[in-house]
């Protein structure tokens, strides 16, 4: 079995209730619902009624007619003004702003009157959203009680970018093909933008730009103009405005024109002429977004002009149809002179912005990502939302996981962009928390926003289930940045995965985990990417950073690690936030750990405010996170029964998958550093891995020693290639082979084999573990397709994989084997084999090792009772067998006596268990084999096996 990364819920039609969107399973609303205006977003906010109430609704125009149709319970949603009119009765503010909603009831069921005013028609699809939210959201009592409710969005645009390309891929896409293009057009189906515009309105998003930064001139042509005013439609009754990315050359690209010098009279025509044909086709059109200037595009630098020439040209073209221009500040020199300390990318935005304050027209927003370089892992806040004051602003996202595991890693940024949210710049000395600044408060502005780039394709949505939680959370954050993490996270949970309390604790616990997992496995202390940068972005690649002009450096040497951006001694870029936060910044001892790598050039011996030293925080923050990693999938596997089978499956493959990619991460960094540093790891670990047996020292049959690039990517810097396949023995009717064999000395036991190798594409190589009666598997053999689908077309840290055969019985003398049949371009690369002790089960065999516990042996059948008390309760279960574990045990605890369970949770992969919380009481804990073998587990019980738990009595977390 191959890594299966594709999403198995994208097989049919892509729909909205694919995702958060389900019907919600606590109703909110009685009776009939009924829309007061007929217009298309008041249908679309009766529709989402509709599925909230407990019969089927009548929606329809205008208002219902008859005494007993008004006066039975009903809901009714309209704007401030229609529900005004209808109900005079009814208490409605005065000053309901557009976008804002008002919830009032009269509270009674029977003959209640509920209310869903909007100061706009969209404020009351927003309102709608809001009801069919409630049961998800720990507001419900709150809400009752609070009637009349009212909220509005705390900044104006707050809109997604999609860059897809008219050719239908997707730059920095992780989901498949684009839901908006195909083969240079738009597509016919449209059904699916349908749907994700409903999504997007759900969290209250307004505006989607679906076009690429970077394939932006042959969208403006008569014909493609007239396939996007489709695309618009479709998003209409959702209120969610169609926005495209521009080229600023375009006037001479698609127009003829011999320039595109924002100040010349001819080209300034030509955009006014352009906005108007735009406008006569999408009388909605939300506005532009531009990259100018920036890796490659053209801009107006090309004739001596600002940005705020650019900018402004195609704001006066917009502005008399009440269009915007999100004009990005990601403007940057990438033929930086890497020898120069000076030299600084980071700088780049606020340097090239700042000056230009003022110069701005009214509707054009500075659109800045939140970090100075480029969504890394870990950045400061870019110091230009305080360094511009007299312009509007957006800060630009990303949900698409480009720089953070591409959705083949559960990382969940809503912490992330939160602490960017949060971050005070302390402008002029006074609070001014960048969350205040896009809401346009700190400064006096009248607009302000919030973008992401999501990324979305054909392969639901996201790709990825739990990645969904990212596109959830940016709206819920771009319409109140105050909501926490956490609870967005629960919110998304209940309504996505399940209501059940303990799977709601599982899920937000593993969401809020895996983003400080991630950057701990990945990179360390703000350093910088440590990506492959040149390529994919996806996985370790340290030196593809360093010495060209791309910027992204940080300046690891033999001495030291970090790049210098103090202004005493560095690029300076420390000076360009406001004092006081320059001041924090400026020196190493008082910079924040988590950003010390950023800031500081510091030798590998620099003692960090948490006591280690540099070296030792990098070796012991990526064991960690990759222990971490591993832990997400254990958590995950809790759940197992208790949620959708399906999206169970697919995501604990994904898990498995990176928990696997964690190490990857982990030794390539580790190695690397220890290299490079010289220095050892004061517990013992990097360098030395136990049961590792490369491939490089194996016997080998057609397969080929290679260095593979970077060195660090492999154990060892070497993998082997099946470069030269070998014909089979006669009379056996193998495919050309290749094999590695190792003959193992360690002692007797059950062992893990993990087997590492680089999954290449194009090309299906099949792999097989000990067979030819080489090992002894038990009754199945082991054997898989590396059909995954990973960057890079050559073996390094983007496809190194790992498939783990469990419970293999090992004598001194036994000779594993790895034999391969490669495909196409696929040489089935291998790098090692790892063998670890099956360490709980294997002790089973003879006795559960106990030493802070109590061992229980269970008397009949498979199963073992003991009594212990809180508050927490952990432990180990096996099952005493002659031959292979099982994959888990279920462990369930009772309140003393009881027969129902208060928890239930199955053994990790170790056999550990752990129920944390519990109240200090009298408990029993009773351990049963658990009836399900995935193909990969080898399963061979003896009859007559038994049970034993190992439990411990831990202190309190
Ligand atoms: C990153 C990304 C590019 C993208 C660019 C941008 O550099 O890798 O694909 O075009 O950002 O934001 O414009």
């Amino acid at each position: 079995m191959g890594v299966s990364l594709a999403s198995g819920l994208a097989a049919s039609a892509q729909t909205a209730d694919q995702a958060w969107l389900r019907k919600p399973d606590r109703l909110v609303l009685f009776g009939k619902v009924v829309a007061l205006g007929t217009s298309l977003i008041e249908q679309s906010a009766a529709q989402e009624l509709s599925r909230s109430v407990s019969h089927p609704a009548s929606v329809k125009g205008g208002i219902s007619s008859t005494f007993e149709e008004r006066e039975k319970s009903l809901t009714v949603v309209g704007t401030a003004e229609e529900i005004r009119k209808a109900y005079p009765a009814v208490p409605i503010p005065g000053d309901l702003k557009p976008e804002e909603y008002w919830l009032w009831w009269n509270g009674s069921q029977e003959s209640g009157l509920s209310i869903v005013a909007g100061g706009d028609e969209r404020g009351a699809l927003y309102g709608a959203f809001a009801i069919r939210r409630l049961p998800a959201t720990a507001e419900i009592g709150k809400l009752k009680a609070d009637y009349p409710h009212r909220d509005h969005p705390a900044i104006p645009i707050r809109w997604v970018d999609e860059w897809d390309n008219p050719d239908g891929s997707i730059e920095r896409g992780y989901a498949g093909r684009s839901i908006f293009f195909e083969g240079g057009n738009v597509r016919e189906d449209l059904k699916p933008v349908a749907e994700y515009a409903r999504l997007l309105a759900s969290v209250g998003i307004n505006g989607c730009n679906v076009n690429n930064v970077n394939a932006a001139p042959q969208l403006l042509d008569a014909d493609h103009l007239k396939q996007l005013a489709r695309v618009a439609e479709a998003m209409r009754p959702w209120g969610v405005r169609l926005a495209m990315s521009v080229g600023i050359a375009s006037p001479q690209k698609i127009g003829g024109l011999a320039t595109y010098d924002p100040l010349d009279p001819a080209v300034k025509a030509w955009w006014a002429d352009k906005v108007s044909e735009i406008y006569a086709l999408i009388p909605d059109f939300a506005g532009f977004t531009v990259k100018a200037d920036s890796e490659g595009q053209p801009g107006p630098a090309s004739y001596g002009r600002t940005p705020a020439d650019a900018a402004n040209l195609l704001a006066g073209a917009l502005e008399p149809h009440g269009g915007v221009v999100l004009y990005r500040a990601f403007v940057y020199n990438h033929h930086l002179a890497w020898r120069d300390p000076k030299a600084d990318r980071a700088r780049a935005a606020y340097d090239i912005f700042h000056p230009l304050d003022g110069k701005f027209a009214a509707n054009v927003i500075v659109q800045t990502k939140e970090g100075p370089i480029d969504f890394q892992a870990r950045e400061p806040v870019s110091p230009l939302f305080a360094g511009l004051r007299q312009t509007s602003q957006a800060m630009e996202l990303q949900v698409t996981q480009e720089y953070t595991g591409q959705q083949r890693h559960l990382v969940y940024l809503a912490p992330m962009w939160k602490q960017a949210l949060d971050f005070d710049l302390r402008a002029d000395g006074k609070s001014t928390p960048v969350k205040e600044i896009l809401a346009g408060k700190s400064f006096d502005r009248p607009l302000g926003g919030m973008v992401a780039v999501a990324g979305v394709g054909r392969d639901a949505w996201l790709g990825s289930p739990l990645a969904m939680a990212n596109l959830y959370a940016f709206g819920r954050l771009a319409w109140d940045p105050n909501l926490s993490p956490e609870a967005i996270a629960a919110e998304w949970t209940r309504q996505t995965v399940s209501t059940d309390p303990a799977v709601v604790n599982t899920v937000v616990k593993m969401l809020m985990q895996s983003w400080p997992a991630y950057e701990s496995y990945t990179g360390p202390l703000g350093a910088q990417t440590l990506t492959d940068i040149t390529g994919s972005h996806y996985g370790p690649n340290i030196e593809s950073s360093e010495r060209n002009g791309w910027g992204q450096w940080h300046d690891a040497d033999s001495k030291g690690f970090g790049k210098d951006r103090s202004v005493a001694t560095g690029s300076g870029y420390a000076g360009q936030y406001p004092p006081e936060v320059a001041k924090m910044y400026e020196t190493a001892a008082t910079t924040p750990d988590e950003l010390l790598l950023f800031f500081h050039h510091v030798p590998y011996t620099y003692r960090l405010h948490s006591g280690k030293t540099v070296i030792q925080h990098i070796y012991d923050s990526h064991y960690e996170g990759a222990a971490q990693a591993a832990e997400l999938l254990s958590e995950w596997q809790t759940l197992e029964g208790h949620i959708d089978q399906p999206l169970y499956e697919q995501m604990r493959d994904r898990l498995r998958y990176q928990a696997g990619h964690a190490i990857v991460w982990r030794d390539a960094i580790v190695q690397y550093f220890l290299k490079l540093s010289g220095i050892t790891d004061e517990k013992g670990r990097a360098g030395h891995y136990p049961g590792r047996l490369e491939a490089e020292d194996a016997r080998l049959t057609g397969y080929k020693v290679i260095d593979v690039n970077p060195w660090e990517d492999a154990s060892g810097g070497k993998a082997v290639s099946c470069d030269q396949p070998q014909m089979p023995p006669p009379g056996k009717s193998w495919k050309p082979f290749c094999e590695a064999e190792w003959t193992w000395n360690g002692q007797e036991g059950m062992y893990n084999i993990a087997v590492q190798y680089f999954d290449i594409q194009p090309g299906k190589a099949e792999f097989s573990l000990g067979e030819n009666g080489k090992l002894q598997l038990g009754p199945i053999g082991q054997m898989w397709t590396a059909d995954a689908t990973l960057p890079s077309a050559h073996p390094h840290g983007d496809n190194s994989t790992r498939h783990i055969v469990r419970g293999v019985w090992l004598k001194p003398g036994d000779v594993i084997g790895v034999r391969v049949i490669p495909d196409g371009n696929d040489h089935a690369a291998l790098d090692y084999i790892e063998v670890t002790p099956a360490m709980r089960n294997k002790a089973l065999v003879t006795d559960l090792p106990c030493p802070q516990g109590k061992l229980i042996e269970e008397g009949d059948g498979p199963e073992a009772v003991n009594e212990k008390v809180g508050p927490t309760l952990a432990g180990w279960a096996g099952y005493t067998n002659v031959g292979t574990p099982v994959e888990a045990m279920q462990v369930q605890v009772f309140r003393g006596d009881e027969k129902t369970p208060i928890a239930t949770t199955l053994t990790n992969e170790e056999g550990g268990f752990r129920f944390p919380g519990l109240a200090p009481e009298r408990y029993t804990v009773r351990a049963t084999k658990k009836d399900y073998f995935p193909s990969e587990e080898i399963v061979r019980l003896d009859p007559n096996a038994k049970a034993q738990v190992c439990l411990v009595v831990e202190a309190s977390e």
